[in-house]
């Protein structure tokens, strides 16, 4: 049986690594660079949920194919949920992951209360299904940088029960945990079940 070819709307290549990990294969992913697509989302919404539907909807659009894109914040107790959706821009526009993260550990500097989580929104556009799917990876924020896999803030993010940051962890180990992980697995299990019905 052929796989099934779907665009993941993004061109975060650790991301793509993640996902492409755990793919049956009965699917097949393909980035927007992989697939010629040539485009740059801005992410203008309050939400997560917004961002990822917005980024699902402009691709689908653009090439009518089945496609799934996905949105993550690292949302902190004591911060009252920041970055969250702004996690990408924290520093400012265009500012670097370790900008953002050495911000974030600035204003953690007097707080006990380190606990945070990653959340990731799926959307997936088939045909004229459109779908979403949460994963929320819990755990604590470091107070010094760890490790230098992975990506974003990685280095500061201890999963529950867990000793290492995600940036300590290979990709299996981080998707043994992983806020992407949940989501996808959420998604994989639809679509094979959509797939099988289809049939
Ligand atoms: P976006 O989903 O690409 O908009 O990511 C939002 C921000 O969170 C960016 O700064 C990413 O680098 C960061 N980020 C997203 N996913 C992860 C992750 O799995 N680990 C660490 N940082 C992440």
């Amino acid at each position: 049986m052929e796989p099934v070819d779907l665009i993941f709307a993004t061109n975060n290549m650790h991301k793509v690594a993640e996902i492409r990990a755990i793919l049956p294969p009965t699917l097949q992913v393909r980035s927007l660079t992989e697939a010629g697509i040539i485009k740059d989302i801005p992410e203008l919404f309050h939400t997560l949920d917004e961002n990822s539907l917005e980024k699902a909807r402009i691709i689908h659009e653009m090439t009518g194919m089945h496609c799934f894109s996905e949105d993550t914040g690292l949302e902190v107790d004591s911060l009252g949920g920041e970055p969250g959706v702004h996690s990408a821009r924290y520093a400012g526009v265009g500012r670097s992951a370790v900008e953002n993260t050495r911000l974030l550990l600035e204003r953690l500097k007097d707080k006990k209360d380190r606990a945070a989580q990653f959340r990731t929104v799926i959307t997936l556009i088939w045909d004229s299904r459109v779908v979403q799917f949460e994963g929320v990876c819990k755990g604590h924020i470091v107070e010094k940088p760890k490790g230098d896999l992975g990506f974003g803030y990685d280095p500061i993010f201890i999963p529950e029960q867990e000793t290492r940051t995600f940036a300590e962890m290979d990709l299996s180990e981080k998707n043994r945990f992983s806020h992407r992980r949940k989501a996808m697995d959420r998604l994989i299990k639809y679509l094979n079940e959509l797939i099988v019905n289809d049939k």
